[in-house]
């Protein structure tokens, strides 16, 4: 018999980007199916990979060698769609880790529920990005992308709160400060998929960031513990860099996230 943790794996051997995000949208359904029919898949356990399967394309450079594009142009606007996909791939797997890497501590199903759910919408963003970039005679692989995508996963593989502080409750909540910015750009460009496109992304990645700050709060209160003073802590261990500013306050409230959280680790506070 299969097992929840052994379908994560499995996403994350799948190196083909169209074949990962299809095998994540059919896991995300048949683990849905079967808490719909009362009878979940066992959540197992499974040894995830330390590193997910990528395709050989695109390139990863460290970043510094990213060429840099100009926003204003065609050329740049594919370059950020590039990115964007680039990170919707990455999210998929962040999101089937920490089922696999973490099974083994007792959650309640709707932990499970909440980052299969989070894993089905990355893979439908992969799809949206790359049909934009199609749209604009690129693809998903035709430029390099950043390396190094995987560090905070790496950094927060043995600490399922640091996975979450770092994780939805950092990184993705950095999606919802820039995404307006970017729909923004491509309005004023003309380009309606792409605005459509990151519409759909930005509504949907509060979810994420909220499935973050409610399983950190669930941990904190499992183990006594204060969520403000352990979160601080958590990032300034796991996540090197401080937080930049402008924040979105209103999706993060939205995303159970008060600003009390994140402005003391804005550099100089
Ligand atoms: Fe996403
Ligand atoms: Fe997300």
């Amino acid at each position: 018999m299969t097992t929840l943790a052994r379908m994560a794996v499995e996403v994350l051997e799948t190196a083909d980007p169209r074949a990962k995000t299809d095998l994540s949208r059919a896991h995300a359904a048949h683990w849905r199916a079967s808490r719909e029919g009362g009878t979940p898949i066992d959540i197992g356990t499974a040894e995830p990979p330390d590193r997910p399967a990528r395709p050989d394309r695109p390139e990863l450079l460290n970043p510094r060698d990213v060429p840099r594009r100009k926003p204003g142009t065609a050329e740049g606007r594919i370059a950020m769609m590039h990115a964007v996909a680039h990170i919707e791939l990455n999210a998929v797997d962040l999101h089937w880790d920490v089922i696999a890497r973490f099974a083994h501590v007792p959650m309640p199903l709707g932990f499970f529920d909440d980052w299969v759910s989070a894993a089905d919408d990355e893979s439908k963003h992969w799809g949206l990005m790359n049909d934009c970039l199609l749209a604009a005679g690129s693809h998903y692989g035709a430029l390099p992308a950043h390396a190094g995508m995987w560090r905070a996963a790496e950094e927060t593989a043995r600490d399922l709160m640091a996975r979450l502080a770092v994780v939805p409750m950092v990184l993705e909540a950095r999606g919802l400060d820039v995404t307006p910015g970017m729909i923004a750009l491509f309005e004023r460009a003309g380009e309606s998929r792409a605005v459509e496109a990151l519409s759909t992304i930005y509504g949907e990645e509060v979810a994420h960031v909220a499935y973050g700050s409610k399983w950190f709060h669930f941990l904190c209160g499992r183990h006594d513990l204060d969520p403000k003073v352990v979160f601080h802590d958590l990032v300034r261990r796991h996540f090197h860099g401080p937080l930049k500013p402008p924040f979105n306050e209103e999706k993060r409230a939205d995303a159970g996230l008060p600003p009390d959280f994140y402005w003391p680790l804005v550099e100089g506070a």
